[in-house]
Parts: structure tokens; sequence; C-alpha cells
């Protein structure tokens, strides 16, 4: 019988199943909100399009925090190669965040909330949400400094989280002016998305190809320090060009044009990142899907944030395009190929090895990856067509915002259909997870500590 390698991933396991449960939440708002742009409205009494909408993209950031946790709770260990610092702290840490949650979802339909997009969660809660991450880093941070090694790529991961906590705080100041509330919001959502998640993102890839490809830890990890390097180099003035039109200064327009124009090269260093380590290793791990994950994570990241963010980045762009369905075109595939994917690759990876089933062979496993891969696309495809009509009908030829709405509500059913497609990739994911059974009864190890790369499988 094969036995856990730490206690943690019992826990790990446990963030992983809220993932899934928390992203099946997420894609039944997403449907509310495609029917309502159908014209289908009917549940707008009990749910209005603003709280769908809120409900829709919290659950979606909940669950991606979620899923980095978990991933924490399994590279932490195994690179500072000992235990958790506590087991019990980590229990109170995920039950905390799932009350937190529930809270706020069930706030959002009571109208309790901030009008702040993405960061709508009341004030009260964002306190619950510093204890606990507080805790989650106390608790990996420990970790790490009474571990029998530090890795670079344990040291980056922590770092981003650190980071990621340290720049939820600028989003918890009150202003008076919406201009300084908007600009702060900003170091928040943009400096996650495009700065210290990009972090997290390098440094599971690192753990991810580390496993996977069995290219050496030091090849890997150089690569991480140019990705690091370049994401500070653009991210952080990137961060202007949302600040073209909110009533911050002139100069801007230049540097959030210029500073975020740089930001594909992070993605493009990411999916170089993981093609080359691929080849080079030449895929010596059995699990091939949790390596597909792996590299179309980093591929389709350049695609999403790098391509469909360049896209509209230029201020001549984005006057036009502000606001629009281009942005919801360009936030799907962003979200999705960087860090839904991500942590897609780190379940893949994970169940196999804590439950020693290999459904990794089973057809449904790459059909899973396909199959939400081409909805995602083709969703990505019917709200850049929704959004570029938006943008002409409304701001070139001036029709109004309602009419124009309903001149484009044709394409939501093709974002129906294409998101009916992604969800079918999805339940395939979460059969699989469901079948991997679950590892919270099974024995651990009794002395941790692996060799890096997995064997090389007899031919
Ligand atoms: C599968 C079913 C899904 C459907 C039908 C759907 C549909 C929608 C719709 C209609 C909106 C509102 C657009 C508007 O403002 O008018 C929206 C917003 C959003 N959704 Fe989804 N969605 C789905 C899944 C997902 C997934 C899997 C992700 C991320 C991985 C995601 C991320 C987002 C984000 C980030 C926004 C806010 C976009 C913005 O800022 O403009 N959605 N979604
Ligand atoms: C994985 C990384 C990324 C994710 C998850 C992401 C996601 C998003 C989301 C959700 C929004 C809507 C935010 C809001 O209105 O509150 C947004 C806006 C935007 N993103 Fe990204 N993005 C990423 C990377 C990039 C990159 C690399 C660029 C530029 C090269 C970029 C350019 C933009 C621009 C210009 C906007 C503002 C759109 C507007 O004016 O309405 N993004 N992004
Ligand atoms: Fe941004």
């Amino acid at each position: 019988m094969t036995s856990l390698r730490y206690q943690s991933w019992k826990v790990a396991w446990t963030f992983f199943a809220t993932c899934m449960l928390l992203l099946s939440l997420q894609i039944v708002y997403g449907f509310i909100m495609g029917f309502a742009h159908m014209g289908y409205d009917v549940l707008h009494d009990f749910i209005p399009f603003n709280t769908a909408r809120a409900t829709h993209t919290n659950l979606l950031v909940v669950w991606l925090l979620a899923g980095f946790m978990g991933s924490a709770y399994i590279i932490i260990p195994d690179e500072a190669q000992r235990e958790l610092w506590s087991m019990k702290l980590a229990w109170v840490q995920w039950a905390s965040l799932v009350v937190v949650g529930v809270v706020a979802i069930i706030g959002f339909h009571l109208n309790w909330w901030e009008g702040r997009k993405f960061l709508e969660i009341p004030r009260p809660l964002d306190y619950l949400v510093v204890v606990n991450v507080l805790a989650f880093l106390l608790n990996i941070g420990m970790t790490v400094f009474t571990g029998k090694r530090y890795t670079t790529t344990a040291l980056t991961l922590l770092a981003g989280l650190t980071a990621a906590a340290l720049l939820y705080l600028p989003g918890m100041i009150t202003f008076d002016s919406q201009v300084y509330d908007s600009y702060f919001r900003w170091w928040v959502v943009h400096l996650w998305v495009e700065g210290v998640w990009e972090l997290v993102m390098g440094a599971i890839l690192s753990y991810l190809l580390i496993k996977l490809s069995g290219v050496d830890r030091e090849v890997i990890e150089k690569w991480l320090y140019v990705i690091v390097g370049l994401t500070f180099l653009s991210g952080i003035l990137g961060t202007g060009h949302h600040y073209y039109w909110i009533g911050t200064p002139e100069y801007w327009l230049m540097i959030g044009g210029f500073f975020s124009a740089l930001e594909p090269l992070a993605f493009l260093g990411m999916a170089l990142y993981t093609v080359a380590m691929a080849r080079r290793g030449g895929r010596r791990h059995p699990n091939k899907v949790a390596l597909t994950w792996s590299v179309g994570c980093g591929i389709m990241s350049f695609v999403g944030a790098g391509f469909l963010g360049f896209a509209h980045t230029l201020p001549q762009v984005n006057v036009w395009t502000h606001g629009t369905l281009v942005t919801a075109m360009h936030g799907h595939m962003a979200f999705w190929e960087a860090y839904a994917m991500l942590n897609f690759a780190m379940i893949a990876y994970a169940l196999p090895e804590m439950t020693g089933r290999k459904l990794y062979t089973h057809w449904m496993a790459e059909w899973a990856f396909w199959v939400s891969n081409i909805g995602m696309v083709a969703m990505t495809g019917a709200f850049a067509v929704a959004g570029v009509t938006q943008v002409y009908l409304e701001r070139r030829v001036g029709m109004d915002f309602l009419a124009v709405q309903d001149a484009v509500s044709i394409h939501f059913f093709g974002l129906i259909l294409a998101a009916s497609l992604f969800t079918v990739g999805i339940a395939m994911f979460i059969v699989q997870f469901i079948q991997y059974g679950h590892p919270l009864k099974m024995p651990v190890a009794a002395q941790p500590g692996e060799p890096d790369a997995a064997p090389v499988p007899a031919k």
C-alpha cells in the first residue's frame, strides 16, 4: 500500500477538494450571467447580475488561493524535507478560509458587499482574511526556516505568497476619493496577477518541472531567476495601464503603456521555460498528463495573459476597449490558462503521488485537458466577437449601451455553447479527482525525504 510522504499532504488534498467544489459553483454563476446576457434573466429577483458577477469572480479568487495554499502544503515540506511546522494550525487555517468564503458568498446575496470589483468582500471579513493568511504564512515560513535545506523554489514560493499577503493591505485602506481608492485597488488586483502571483506560478512550475522532466534543479531554478527578474521589470510600473483614465496624472499613459507592453516577456519566459525543460528532460516521468497541464499552462498563459493582454494595453487601444467585454475576453483566458491550469497541473501531479493510483493513463485524463482548453479558447472567441462589436457600436457609432447589449446578446449563445464544452472538460477532471479517492486515512511514510526527480520508468 502506498503511503503519503508527509502528513501535510492531507491538508493539501482537502484544499484541492475545496477548489473543485468552488470552481463548480463559479461555473454555475457564469452560466447565470451568460443566460442573463441573452435576455433570460429569470433568477433576477434572487440573484441579480451584480451579485452573480461578484460571486463568480470572488469564488475564482478564493479557489485559486486555496489551490496555491494546497500546493504550498505539498511543495514546502517536500523542499524543506521536514514535516509541516503545525498540522493543527493548517487545519484551522483551512476551516477559517472556508468560513470566510461561505460568509462572503451569502453576504453578496444579501447585498452585504463593497462595490469594488474583485475586492467586494466587506471590511470585517477582510480582517479575517488577514488573520487566515498570517497563520498560513507562519506555518509555511517556519517549515522553510527550520527545514533541512533552503531551495530557490521554496523561497520564491514563500516570497510570492508573502508579497501577495502584504499587497492585500492597500486594498483595505478607506479613502474619500474615488481616484485614490481606484489607485490602490490596482495594487491588489494588478500587482497580484501581473506581479507576485507570477512568482508563485514560476515556483510551482519549477517544482513540477523538477519532478516531471528530470532536468537538474540548478538549470530549472536559473530560469526561475530570469522569470522573476522579467516580472518585476515589467509588472510593477506596468500597473500604469490601469491609470490611464481614472484621474491620475497624464504621465501614466507613457509609463503604463511602455512597461505593460513588456509584460508579455515574463509570460514568454514561462512558455519557453516549460517547453525547453519538457523537451530536454525527454518527459521521463510516467505522469505525462501532469506535464501536459504544466506545459499547457506555460504556453497558453503567454496567449491569454501576454498576447491578449498586450492587445488592449496601449492607451491608443485601451481608450476604446476599456471596461468592455474585450476585458472579459482577456480576463477569462488569462485566469484560466495561467492560474487555474497551474492548480490543475499541481493536482494532476499530486493525486497519483498521494494515492498510488495511476488514473493518468485513463483516456479521461487527457480528454479533460483538451476539452476544457478547447472550450475556453472558444469562450474567449465568443467574448472577443461580442467585445469588438460592443466597442464598435457603442464607442465608434455611439449607440446606447443597452441597445448594444441587446445587439451582442446573440454572441452569448455562442458563449454558452463553448462554456458547456469547457464544463464537460472540467467535469471529467472532477470525476477523476473523485475516483482517486481521499487520502485522508492513508498512512504517512516514516522517513520523509525523496530524491528530486522521480525514477525513470523501465522501458
Ligand atoms: C464555464 C462557464 C463560464 C461562463 C458561462 C462565464 C461567464 C462569464 C460572464 C458572462 C461574465 C461577465 C461578463 C460581463 O461583465 O458582462 C464573467 C466574468 C468573469 N469570469 Fe467567467 N464564465 C465562466 C467561467 C469562468 C472561469 C473558468 C474563469 C476563470 C478561470 C472565469 C473568469 C471570469 C472573470 C475574471 C470575470 C470578470 C471579467 C472582467 O473583469 O471583465 N469565468 N464570466
Ligand atoms: C495571468 C495574468 C493576467 C491575468 C489573470 C489578468 C486578468 C485581468 C483581469 C481580470 C482584468 C480586469 C480587471 C478589472 O477590471 O478589475 C484585466 C485587465 C487588464 N489587463 Fe490583464 N491579466 C493578466 C495579465 C495581463 C498582461 C500581461 C497584460 C498586458 C500585457 C494585461 C493587460 C490588461 C489591461 C490593459 C487591462 C485593463 C482592461 C480595461 O481597461 O478594461 N493583463 N486583466
Ligand atoms: Fe494589469
